[in-house]
């Protein structure tokens, strides 16, 4: 009998394959509102990219070429915003292809006419003076002002404006790229990079595991690197590396930690390029090389959670991989999470309870600025016919955090970790998104333990549900109460700041209470200069405090012109601008707006046009 049946499923099986059209692999991507790719029409695996960087014309341009798999397709569909197609090949043949219609947030759907045996496209192309994703730099506008540069950002979906590319974070790509570049400058990339300039600017990559678009990305510089460690090390212009190398020296402890949490890193290489200071981002995760910004090179590694967060993405984002824009929360809550354990494990709770409390004002003024959207403060977003970018805010990141944290707290350090770590491990090299997670965690964690949890109150609905993890954090008690004291007593008295950490002047300055007096600030600043302060965060949240009271003295008020011109980082200039709005100084934020618009990165520039109604 056994034999029968096995030879009945056998034939059941013969029938079922022989049925399905040949060569047909098993496409299963869900609706995305962000690519006009089909994938599961017609799918790129594997692109090999060769272009020319001429910072002449300040155009790429060259091609991409892509290995596909597809249904039987006759069209393959392409991304693609602000570029010129000049040509596509089908197996190296001229082919029909077309653009369809332009929208504002997608671009244009590029496509291409396929054949049901075709293997490879190539599409023969080059970039516009509005391609979002790169920003070209004059050599005034870098650390060492000798040279040009170039970076690209691709998250969410700016890679489609310098490659054409099925540009959805479910798909994922394996990759070879030729780089062009003036032969002063290296390039680098987010895949196996050189460690020297070559001769002739001529560069070759590769990288090896597959990624999704989002993650390619391109930096072309007068830098050099210095390593940490044999699988660690900085990228940087000359004059910035040793700081940066100092800075980041805890690198590979902090690679070793994570591994030691949630398993194997799997990138082999974990690289930081330090970026000129419009770099929009405080860190971007790109796979065996993460972009940073010079800002947290605060002298004091100080400010080097950051470094712990884009290796964080090593695992969660860049293994596993949100399906969607509207699962951003999976990429960055995770990460904030794995984030701040790694601190824990490197410095020790009350550093990592002072990240996390900070990370709870943000979370509480994000729920504040959105009291007439609470849809926003949902985990799980609905962004179809909006900018992704709409949806990258602290509630991804801090309300994400604080369901994970109390998760753990209701499960047990043990029991979560272990649960991540599978997590990690059963969904490596995919993609998931909420729904999918959810199941996982009912399988995998709360029915396993018997734990009844609120999980759809926390990603389905707005707000903060009851069940909270509560976060405290003693030294910003003392922090608060050194507040009280100088105010009340209209006296500083600096023994009580002595020792102070980063984290606790930012609790500080953040802290100070509604009605503070410009007579108190003046004597707060006169005490600590906390005006020409060297560290980036803490200027920035001072001088958001000085226009939220209206703070004139120590010629303020062009260090923060200076500060908004030279720094491009969204999240600190738009604190600042938003600052000025709040307090009805729209005009004043104009006047500097258009003095440093033109260093801004087009991420930078596209929020803070719609902020201030810039043209
Ligand atoms: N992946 C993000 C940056 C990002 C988010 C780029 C959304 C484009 C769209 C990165 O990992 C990040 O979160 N950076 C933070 C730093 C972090 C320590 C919170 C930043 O840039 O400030
Ligand atoms: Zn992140």
């Amino acid at each position: 009998m056994k034999k029968i049946l096995l030879a009945f499923g056998c034939l059941i099986f013969l029938i079922s394959s022989c049925s399905k059209k040949q060569n047909i692999p098993t496409l299963s991507y869900i609706e995305e509102p962000h690519s006009f790719s089909q994938p599961n029409e017609a799918v790129i695996t594997h692109m090999d990219l060769d272009i020319n960087v001429d910072f002449n014309n300040e155009m790429i341009h060259g091609k991409a070429s892509y290995l596909i798999k597809s249904n039987e397709a006759s069209q393959i569909i392409l991304d693609s915003k602000f570029l010129t197609i000049e040509n596509v090949q089908a197996d190296g043949k001229d082919t029909s292809f077309s653009l369809g219609e332009f929208d504002k947030q997608l671009g244009n759907p590029l496509k291409i006419d396929i054949n049901k045996h075709t293997k490879r496209i190539t599409v023969f192309y080059k970039t516009t003076n509005k391609t979002e994703a790169l920003q070209w730099l004059k050599p005034q506008q870098t650390t060492d002002k000798t040279h040009p540069f170039l970076f690209t950002q691709g998250q969410a979906i700016l890679t489609r404006t310098w490659i054409p590319i099925q540009d959805s974070p479910q798909i994922r790509i394996t990759y070879n790229a030729k780089v062009q570049v003036p032969s002063q400058l290296m390039a680098v990339m987010s895949a196996e990079n050189p460690k020297s300039k070559t001769p002739d600017g001529h560069y070759s990559f590769k990288m090896a595991q597959p990624i999704p678009p989002y993650l390619i990305a391109l930096a072309v510089g007068d830098i050099e690197y210095k390593a940490i460690s044999n699988r660690t090390g900085i990228y940087a212009e000359k004059s910035m590396v040793e700081k940066a190398h100092y800075e980041f020296s805890d690198m590979e402890n902090m690679v070793a930690s994570a591994e030691a949490l949630y398993g194997k890193y799997a990138w082999e290489q974990f690289d930081v390029i330090v970026l000129p200071p419009s770099f929009p981002f405080g860190g971007m995760e790109n796979p065996r090389l993460t972009f940073a910004t010079p800002t947290v090179i605060a002298g004091d590694k100080s400010l080097t959670s950051l470094i712990a967060h884009e290796l964080a993405h090593s695992w969660s984002g860049n293994l596993v991989t949100n399906a969607t824009w509207d699962d951003f929360w999976l990429n960055e809550g995770f990460t904030v999470y794995f984030e701040m354990r790694i601190m824990e494990a490197l410095y020790g709770k009350d550093r990592a309870n002072m990240l996390a409390r900070i990370g709870r004002q943000d979370l509480e003024e994000e729920i504040e600025g959105f009291k007439d959207a609470p849809d926003e403060t949902k985990l799980k977003l609905n962004l179809k016919g909006r900018n992704p970018d709409d949806g990258m805010n602290s509630i991804a990141y801090d309300k994400g955090y604080l369901f994970l944290r109390t998760l753990e707290e209701t499960a047990g350090r043990e029991n979560f970790d272990i649960f991540l770590k599978n997590y990690f491990q059963k969904h490596a090299f995919s993609t998931i998104n909420t729904e999918k997670f959810v199941d996982f965690l009912n399988e995998n964690l709360l029915e396993k333990y018997n734990i009844a949890f609120n999980t759809d109150a926390w990603i389905y609905t707005a707000g903060i549900p009851d069940n909270q993890a509560i976060i405290s954090s003693d030294k910003f008690k003392t922090v608060e109460k050194t507040i009280q004291q100088f105010v009340k007593t209209n006296i500083v008295d600096k023994t009580l700041t002595e020792g102070w950490t980063t984290q606790e002047w930012v609790h500080f300055v953040r802290n100070f209470p509604n009605d503070i007096k410009t007579g108190h600030l003046a004597m707060i600043d006169n005490a600590f200069n906390l005006t020409n302060s060297n560290n980036s965060y803490i200027a920035m949240v001072w001088y958001e405090q000085a226009i939220n009271h209206n703070y004139r003295g120590n010629n303020i008020d062009t260090k923060i012109e200076e500060f908004l011109i030279r720094v491009g980082r969204r999240w600190y200039v738009s604190t600042i601008y938003k600052a000025f709005k709040r307090n009805d100084k729209t005009d004043e934020a104009l006047a500097i707006y258009k003095k440093a618009r033109s260093n801004y990165h087009a991420v930078t520039a596209n929020t803070i046009d719609d902020l201030l109604g810039y043209n």
